[in-house]
């Protein structure tokens, strides 16, 4: 296994390229299984989950081919409709093929994901809606059995305590596409990936209205036909990247964004005292002499997003004064915490709040990434700390950032890969 390196002070300067989004591709492929006819998906990231997709997909039948970023998913007549649990079970989103093979094949098979580090992870609404639709569902052995005579559109309540669901939102319309009749659902999720998911089905001859709002109308079809589609840029990335350029104090252009996907972040960006240019699809953030402490509370989109929470936690750890981050998606989402004080930072959790009092410098040291978002979020903290840095267990960081290494020392950063 590999661990990233790292030695801090460099200013990061120049240009990078964001690739395609990880939380659209993921949904797009399994709406693949709604179709026996090609698809061709650009710009899809080589990452650990969208290879796992892949998997999931061939296991299906599904033939799968990958040429520099173009993913080419042919059908195959005699469609699987088991997902099985070691697949579904490295990577939760795999249970986005409830709702294809459904609305396809009137039944399904899909392994109950496990829980993780950032905190249970229900499926309810996926069950609520689907049931909604008219799937019978059994949970046995650790799956959820789903099979239904007939899929008939219907007035879906999507909100949970937690406001709505992502992957909920994506399964119930991937299923809901060829049920009869019109299916509305209610507190939809709003983020730009189920937007991009509802293009992607719209492509394929689904007739939806209102994708990326909280309600989406749906009036089902009997066929859908493959495609061709372009993934939406990864807006978690770029974010990233634009903390990379602040919390170095460097000068960074990133290309292949779009702006229009991250008004709450470049909202708080620009509070904490970053300087955004912003042009059609990329932008230039550099930062003013002294940075700001900004408050944080993550919330469904178009609120501040969940999978940026670690990420400006970093930044505010070197930012002077106080900063207060709720975490109102996933409240246990603090792995982060414990790695960033032993390099030195002063963060205090208090439920779903972590109290981050910012230092002069921190210091490298050796730390252990835990989900994907902590590890990202301590390669920032490595960029800036005194020192090296060692990250170990950086498959985390593979599932959803591709080649951030080597795109970090196009930048001038110092990182490199060592055995563990
Ligand atoms: C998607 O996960 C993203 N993953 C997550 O990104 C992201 O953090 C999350 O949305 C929130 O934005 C993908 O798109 C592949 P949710 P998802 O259902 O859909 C609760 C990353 O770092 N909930 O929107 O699984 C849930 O517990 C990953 O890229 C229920 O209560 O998340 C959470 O508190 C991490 N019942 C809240 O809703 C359900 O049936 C939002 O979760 C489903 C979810």
């Amino acid at each position: 296994m590999d661990k990233l390196v790292i030695r801090g002070g460099q200013k990061l300067k120049g240009e990078v390229t964001i690739s395609g989004s990880k939380n659209s591709v993921l949904p797009i492929l399994a709406a693949t299984l709604l179709t026996d006819e090609k698809c061709v998906i650009r710009d899809v990231p080589a990452l650990r989950d969208t290879n796992t997709m892949f998997r999931i997909l061939r296991s299906l039948g599904k033939t799968v081919e990958l040429e520099k970023g173009v993913v080419t998913v042919s059908g195959s007549k005699e469609c699987g409709w088991v997902a099985d649990y070691k697949l579904v079970s490295t990577m939760r989103a795999s249970f986005c093929v409830l709702g294809p093979l459904l609305g396809k094949l009137k039944k399904a098979q899909v392994s109950l994901p496990g829980g993780c580090v950032i905190g249970v992870r229900p499926v309810d609404l996926h069950i609520k809606g689907v049931k909604a639709l008219g799937a019978h569902i059994d949970v046995e052995g650790g799956y959820v059995i789903a099979h239904a005579k007939r899929l008939k559109g219907a007035h879906i309540y999507l909100g949970g305590e937690y406001g709505s669901s992502v992957l909920a939102t994506g399964n119930v319309m991937m299923a809901a596409v060829c049920a009869e009749g019109k299916t509305i659902l209610e507190s939809a999720a709003c983020e730009p990936e189920v937007a991009d998911l509802g293009d992607f089905l719209i492509k394929m001859g689904a007739r939806i209205k209102g994708h990326g709002t909280p309600i989406i109308e749906i009036e089902g079809v009997k066929k859908l036909h493959g495609v061709a589609h372009t993934i939406i840029p990864d807006r978690i990335e770029a974010g990233t990247f634009m903390v990379a350029s602040l919390i170095t104090d460097g000068d960074i252009t990133i290309k292949n964004v779009n702006p229009r996907h991250l008004g709450a972040l470049l909202d708080k960006l620009k509070e904490a005292g970053a300087v955004i240019s912003e042009s059609a699809m990329s932008m230039r953030v550099v930062r003013k002499k002294q940075l700001r402490p900004v408050n944080i509370t993550t919330l469904p989109y178009p609120g501040f997003p969940t999978d940026m929470q670690a990420q400006i936690m970093a930044l505010m750890t070197v930012t002077p004064g106080i900063s207060v981050i709720t975490e109102k998606i996933y409240p246990d989402r603090f792995m982060h915490v414990a790695e960033l004080n032993r390099m030195g930072a002063h963060i205090q959790r208090e439920g779903p709040h972590a109290i981050v009092e910012g230092v002069r410098y921190l210091s490298g040291a050796p730390v252990m990434a835990s989900d994907l978002r902590a590890s990202a979020c301590l390669v920032l903290a490595g960029l800036v700390a005194k020192g090296t840095t060692t990250i170990s267990r950086i498959y985390h960081l593979e599932r959803g950032y591709e080649n951030i290494d080597t795109k970090l020392q196009s930048l001038g950063a110092k990182i490199w890969r060592e055995k563990e």
